[in-house]
């Protein structure tokens, strides 16, 4: 086990590096899902580091994700953006699924928006949908702070009573209304993966107040707390839980629905970033 001054230290090392190729201070962190990275797009005057190159930071291996970070500005405000996450289904332990949040703290960053491609629970979304995240239930049942606390970088006990805060999520529901872009608001519940859920399961996770289910999102949005951050989350309903409709699941359906939506995702994006 890797003890708290090598943790610190880690994540030390690897903002030095980043920080050596991009001198700004980022503001906002951006973590994007399957599928939505097309969100990259945005960043102007980017300066682009494969994940490999920073001391320390995992590589990333699913179809649909890349492994690069990118800062540079989005409306003038500086971002630090990864394009492709860390999961835990790939085998990645949940210190090294929320390293990344650490570093982007390390960098400055003090607001973070993450996004995800999710299975819709609540039986009155459709594949396609924008969810804000209102609330998660972490169903991973692993926490990346269980160890000794790092306290320099926050406290042993965090609040995460407003998880998701309400002050970006007025922001998020304004500009919604404003592009005239439907956004449901509800509860993600993140597990493990990489099965999808059996029927069973999912009548279960509604039966627990849950409106969409996905396989990330809830390790780095707990680090983000921990370290004080602001968070925004949003899921893209690619597809319909299990049991929902008659018809299985598939990650061919998860990216061809994350497509089909992304200019809408991405405008919505665009429009808060600034207001954030
Ligand atoms: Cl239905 N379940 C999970 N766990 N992750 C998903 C999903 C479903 N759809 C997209 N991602």
């Amino acid at each position: 086990m890797t003890d708290q001054h090598s943790i610190v230290q880690n994540i030390k090392e690897a903002a030095a590096y980043i920080h050596a190729q991009y001198e700004a201070k980022p503001e906002i962190g951006l973590i994007l899902g399957s599928g939505l990275g097309v969100i990259a797009e945005l960043v102007e005057n980017a300066v682009t580091i494969s994940y490999g190159d920073i001391p320390h930071f995992p590589v990333s291996t699913v179809e649909g994700h890349a492994g690069e970070l990118l800062l540079g500005t989005v409306g003038g405000r500086h971002v630090v953006l990864m394009k492709g996450r860390f999961h835990m289904y790939e085998g990645y332990g949940v210190d090294t699924v929320s390293f990344p949040v650490r570093v982007m703290k390390e960098l400055g960053v003090g607001k973070l928006l993450v996004t995800n491609a999710a299975g819709g629970i609540n039986t009155s979304y459709e594949a396609g949908d924008l969810m804000l995240i209102k609330d998660h239930i972490n169903f991973t049942f692993r926490n990346p702070l269980i160890g000794p606390n790092l306290s320099e970088l926050g406290v042993r006990f965090p609040d995460m009573s407003e998880a998701y805060s309400k002050r970006m999520r007025e922001v998020a529901k304004a500009v919604a209304a404003e592009q005239g872009v439907k956004l449901q608001e509800g509860i993600y519940i993140g597990l493990l993966g990489p099965t999808y859920e059996t029927p069973a399961e999912i009548r279960m996770m509604r039966t627990l107040g849950a409106d969409a289910v996905g396989m990330s999102t809830v390790s780095e949005v707990i680090v983000a707390r921990h370290a004080g951050m602001e968070v925004l989350g949003f899921s893209c309903i690619s597809n319909m839980a299990s049991g929902i409709l008659d018809q299985p699941l598939s990650h061919e359906e998860v990216m061809e629905t994350t497509e089909r939506v992304k200019q809408t995702f991405l405008q919505l994006i665009l429009g808060i970033l600034p207001r954030l």
